[in-house]
């Protein structure tokens, strides 16, 4: 049967509970689960004596508190989800149990990749990450942790963390899950009016195309296709489409010889901001 706790000391006191050699994996999430939190999890099934899954709307990684009052929240469904899944372990804190001192985030220094894309469009958001990822990591102390590439820039940081934190947590990335138009998933896409979720499959077009082009041109000519062709569509804003080393995350001009790339984007349609990313 599956477990679900609020409170930190009864979750640990159950994970003390097992011997020192049952593996643990873990896949946090915010909740408002789909196939893509339920694959990560299928991947820690595999690979694990024991899963736990967390279930945390972390209120300092949003950077406009019109997202954060607005976050999809699903709890029995969810609850009931992980169930059928056979997850082993639930936790699924109050933001007052996991930040007892306030909502403030840890700074950290991840090597400069934390300014870039998503840092440098949301104040603060990798702060925020790392702060409760961080302590989810010492809360549970997993010997695996699972993340997926949609958030491709996120697990990068948080391989990131455990370098800078000394702690021994295999970080694992999980490719990312579509819709059958293409659309990456994301608990954001629930919030699309029929228009723009009709419009979204265009970011991964685009994309596919962007892959195609750079095969045979420079980064700054499809950089230019890119922002042309969001341009002229009607309901989807580009915010910024970047082809980046995947280890700096900086944008590149020229491939160079054993080096990957990827692009990456983030869109808004309507009120709602999507991102996803694509390997060249
Ligand atoms: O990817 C997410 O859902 C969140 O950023 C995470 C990793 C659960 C931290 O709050």
């Amino acid at each position: 049967m599956m477990l679900v706790y609020a409170k930190i000391d009864s979750l640990q006191e159950k994970l003390t509970s097992f011997k020192s050699n049952i593996s643990v994996g873990f896949v946090p999430t915010m909740g408002a689960l789909h196939q893509g939190h339920l694959s990560l999890i299928e991947e820690a099934k595999k690979n694990n004596d024991i899963v736990v899954v967390s279930i945390f709307v972390n209120p300092t990684q949003f950077d406009k508190k019109e997202d954060l009052d607005n976050y999809p929240i699903t709890m029995d469904s969810d609850i009931a989800m992980l169930e059928d899944i056979g997850c082993d372990i639930v936790f699924a804190p109050t933001a007052n149990e996991m930040y007892t001192d306030g909502l403030k985030s840890e700074h950290f220094d991840f090597g400069g990749i934390e300014y870039e894309m998503e840092g440098a469009f949301r104040e603060g958001h990798f702060d925020g990450v790392g702060t409760v990822v961080k302590r989810l990591f010492e809360i549970v102390k997993p010997h695996t942790s699972y993340f997926g590439e949609k958030d491709f820039q996120q697990l990068q940081i948080i391989k990131a963390l455990v370098k800078v934190e000394n702690m021994n947590i295999r970080i694992v990335g999980c490719p990312i899950y579509r819709e059958l138009d293409g659309l990456a998933m994301s608990s954001r896409n629930a919030r699309l009016t029929v228009a723009h979720r009709k419009a979204a499959p265009f970011i991964r077009k685009t994309l596919i195309m962007a892959q195609q082009k750079f095969g045979t041109e420079n980064a700054p000519s499809v950089l230019k296709w890119v922002t042309d062709s969001f341009e002229k569509h009607p309901l989807l804003t580009l915010e910024y489409f970047s082809i980046a080393d995947v280890e700096t995350l900086k944008p590149i001009v020229q491939r160079v010889q054993n080096h990957e790339y990827r692009g990456f984007i983030a869109v808004k349609a309507g009120k709602i901001r999507l991102i996803d990313n694509i390997e060249l």
